[in-house]
């Protein structure tokens, strides 16, 4: 009897697995999803179950209309480590790959899941393609910098934003193919857009006026898990609130808000002259406010693509990004965390001309679709 620890290539079956499992990887592969489904591909969703509140996860499926995942991890949420949490996504990821079979799998992003599902499918000898590859912060503080770096190295279809993360991909001695193909967060925006503007009642619902109003998001590990850090953001947030009378609308990530009672930080920013706290958004609600926004502040990497995409200024509150098209198109700032700097930012952005073009491409999924097809046809 042998044990069974890879599949050959006569087991596998003619079928595409999709990895998701946190926020932006659910926003980012529905137009994956929609294209396979527009050409009657076999596929199949698994859920890792990183993120599992309902307006992290499951609002995205419902709202965007998008398949069941076929699985589901219930037991990931619990772990409080990285290497925990990706264990146990990584040894359930590979017991659903061993029953399914399939012949590539896709994850996209850099989240624990990603690579998780990317090092499953692997030992397996599934192909891996990896989707938002190439992007390097140079940030070795960051889980998310540690996560590429690994997928980018174990996959066979590299899918790149741009060149420049192609160039990423050559100077880091890759073995995978490498394919520009743009970001799926465009294909994201441009199906979703319209619908946001006709269903979204958001603006009203908050009693905003467009362009006359700050949207805010911080959520990453180095913003929110040190205190120094997040109280520096903090300070700045309430200077610009001083600066300029403007509404600051801030939907708070579910770590941000742990973190925030467990610094005792809560009291401080509760007094915040025009900040306000509100659960996070569904895509639709969050895509007309950030689309109307005056200024966009935020750590996302997501976030900053999109502002970019629907030329709204933004201010990043990190040291650094993997999204340098979006500076050098002149879309972003880089503020870093201190209350003076981020005011710069602020100045500097605010009332920029938006002429700027799109440095993420034109039906990037159409194109990551494409070359699915073609490997799964042998060629
Ligand atoms: C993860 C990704 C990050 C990505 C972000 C998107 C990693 C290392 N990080 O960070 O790259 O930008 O997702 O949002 O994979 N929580 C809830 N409900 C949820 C999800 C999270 O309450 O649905 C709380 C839990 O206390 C959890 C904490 O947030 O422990 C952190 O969640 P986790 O998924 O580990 O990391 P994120 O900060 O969401
Ligand atoms: N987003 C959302 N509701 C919110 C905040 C963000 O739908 O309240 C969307 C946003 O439009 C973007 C994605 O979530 O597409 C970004 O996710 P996040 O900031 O959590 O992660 P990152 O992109 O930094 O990995």
């Amino acid at each position: 009897m042998s044990e069974l620890k890879v599949l050959r290539e006569n087991e596998l079956q003619d079928k595409v697995g999709l990895f998701v499992g946190t926020r932006p990887g659910i926003i980012k592969f529905s137009p994956l999803m929609r294209e396979l489904q527009k050409r009657g591909r076999d596929f199949f969703i698994i859920h890792t179950g990183q993120h599992y509140s309902y307006d992290m996860d499951k609002i995205f499926f419902d709202e965007l209309e998008l398949p069941e995942p076929r699985y589901k991890f219930l037991d990931v949420a619990k772990s409080r480590t990285h290497g925990g949490q990706t264990a146990k996504m990584l040894a359930r990821s590979e017991k659903a790959l061993m029953k399914e079979r399939p012949r590539i799998v896709l994850v996209c992003g850099d989240a624990n899941t990603n690579l998780a599902g990317a090092l499953a499918a692997r030992k397996l000898h599934i192909k891996v393609g990896h989707v938002e590859s190439g992007l390097r912060s140079d940030d070795w503080r960051m889980p998310e910098e540690h996560n590429r770096i690994m997928i980018d190295h174990i996959s066979e279809f590299l899918f790149a934003p741009t060149e420049q993360t192609k160039r990423n991909l050559i100077e880091d001695n890759v073995r995978g193919k490498i394919f520009v193909t743009g970001n799926t967060i465009v294909d994201a925006v441009e199906q979703n857009l319209d619908i946001a503007r006709k269903k979204s009642v958001v603006l009203d619902k908050l009693g905003l006026t467009s362009q006359k109003y700050f949207l805010f998001t911080l959520h990453r590990e180095e913003s929110v898990d040190f205190k120094e850090n997040l109280r520096s953001i903090l300070q700045g947030i309430k200077v610009l609130s001083e600066a300029f009378d403007y509404p600051i609308i801030f939907p708070t990530h579910p770590r941000t808000k742990k973190t925030l009672k467990y610094f005792k930080l809560d009291t401080y920013i509760s007094k915040i002259k025009n900040l306000n706290i509100i659960d996070p958004l569904g895509y639709l609600d969050f895509l007309m406010l950030s689309g109307n926004a005056a200024l966009v502040l935020t750590d996302s990497g997501g976030i900053q693509e999109e502002s970019c995409i629907l030329k709204v200024p933004c201010v990043t509150l990190r040291q650094n990004t993997e999204r340098p098209e979006t500076t050098e198109v002149g879309a972003n700032y880089i503020a870093g965390t201190e209350p003076d700097e981020i005011l710069n930012g602020a100045r500097a952005m605010l009332g920029k001309k938006p002429n700027w073009e799109n440095p993420f491409g034109k039906s990037p999924s159409k194109k990551i679709i494409d070359i699915v097809e073609n490997s799964l046809s042998g060629q």
